[in-house]
């Protein structure tokens, strides 16, 4: 059920799974160097309910921003229940509020408690300060609204969870603006063609935390027994709308060293574990540790290899399969290949020219690995 819940959710467009102040945390102490004196925008987040708001609010001095925006899409269904503690608050800024789209800046937090540091008390008198503001947003609080777009503008980095049925658009339109950005999306991301483009263009890395099973606070219900459990065991109620959601990954342009740190490939090649495709001159290779240290021709790798991309070390070649695989080489599956994947007992509908790389094991058995990336070694 839960399962069939987030593909009712991908399907109808239902994006509300709101991200954790942990999982936050963890992915953003790696970039304290980027915020100082930086404007930070979160355009998905209704300061009510958003981690993000909390966290970039209670480390506002830290980081040494100069100011964060939040902005909110309409009506939340879950809002409140975050951040309870801005009921009081909304209410005065926003009278007789019917929950229409609304905008936070903040631009000075100040230790009110006078304990040294800043934390949740100290957020919650924020909007008393004159240099912070809450308002209605004329619109509904689309981050494509020309409103919304002008806070972009003024903005250097915008970081968030956006809403995974429209994340094409949404890191195309951070790429118009040529904004920064560190930004949370699922692990196909990296197949859709404007994302590898980028990619491959050296114009967007995964961040650190890569191929995570998030726990995500949602509107959904969590009735698949295996997710609940996971998430019990991670000490979430799923009977409160905890999910996890496989395979999620931080996307980022901002220069993180781990992208400069060489993959350390102890493998040699050898002809027989890495057999040559039959419709590409590139190996297979099954698992990114498993990268030959010797092989200066182009191979098939996993996906998950982007988690590993250092641009000086390897070149993206292309994609083994999907929208961009033309791109690589015209060549589909040939007939007898097809022919041969049946009599193997092979499932799924293919055909020949279908685009997808595909190779014989050394027992000659025809294989079609799940989505490759073909890269390269940059020669040093
Ligand atoms: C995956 S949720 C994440 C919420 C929040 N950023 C967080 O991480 O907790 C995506 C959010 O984007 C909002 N949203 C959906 N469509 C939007 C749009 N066109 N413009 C702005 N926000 C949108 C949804 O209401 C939802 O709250």
């Amino acid at each position: 059920m839960a399962k069939e819940n987030l593909i009712k959710a991908k399907k109808s467009k239902k994006d509300e799974f709101y991200t954790q102040l942990v999982d936050i945390e963890k992915e953003l102490e790696h970039y304290k160097e980027y915020f100082k004196d930086k404007i930070v925008f979160c355009n998905c987040d209704d300061p009510f309910e958003s981690n993000f708001f909390k966290y970039f609010a209670m480390n506002f001095n830290y980081l040494g921003l100069k100011k964060l925006i939040c902005t909110s899409y309409d009506n939340s269904p879950i809002a409140y229940s975050q951040l309870s503690f801005l009921e009081d608050v909304q209410a005065t800024a926003i009278p007789n509020n019917n929950r229409k789209a609304y905008k936070i800046e903040i631009s000075e937090v100040l230790d009110y408690n006078n304990d040294g540091a800043v934390d949740l008390a100290d957020v919650e008198y924020l909007l008393k300060n004159d240099k912070n503001s809450l308002c209605l947003l004329k619109g509904n609080g689309d981050f494509r609204s020309d409103e919304c777009i002008e806070l972009l503008k003024e903005c250097d980095i915008v970081v968030t969870n956006p809403p995974f049925s429209l994340f094409r658009e949404y890191i195309a339109q951070l790429i118009e603006y040529d904004k920064k950005f560190i930004i949370i999306g699922n692990m196909n991301a990296i197949t859709y063609k404007e994302i590898f483009t980028l990619i491959k263009k050296n114009k967007l890395w995964a961040g650190f935390g890569f191929n995570l099973s998030m726990i995500y606070k949602s509107v959904y219900d969590n009735t698949l027994e295996a997710n609940k459990k996971f998430v019990k065991s991670k000490g979430f109620d799923p009977n409160d709308n905890y999910i996890k959601v496989p395979a999620v990954n931080w996307y980022t342009n901002l220069k993180i060293k781990k992208h400069y740190e060489e993959l350390i490939c102890y493998k040699k090649y050898t002809i027989d574990e890495y057999p040559e495709y039959d419709n590409y001159p590139a190996i297979n290779v099954d698992k990114v540790s498993d990268i030959p240290y010797d092989y200066e021709g182009e191979m098939g790798v996993p996906i998950t290899f982007i988690d590993k991309y250092n641009p000086e070390q390897f070149e993206i070649v292309g994609q083994g399969q999907g929208n961009l695989y033309r791109e690589l080489t015209p060549k589909g599956l040939t007939k007898k290949f097809v022919d041969d994947y049946y009599k193997f007992g092979g499932k799924g509908s293919i055909k020949e020219d279908h685009p997808v790389l595909a190779y014989y094991d050394k027992n000659g058995k025809p294989v079609i690995p799940y989505m490759r990336i073909v890269i390269k070694r940059r020669k040093k």
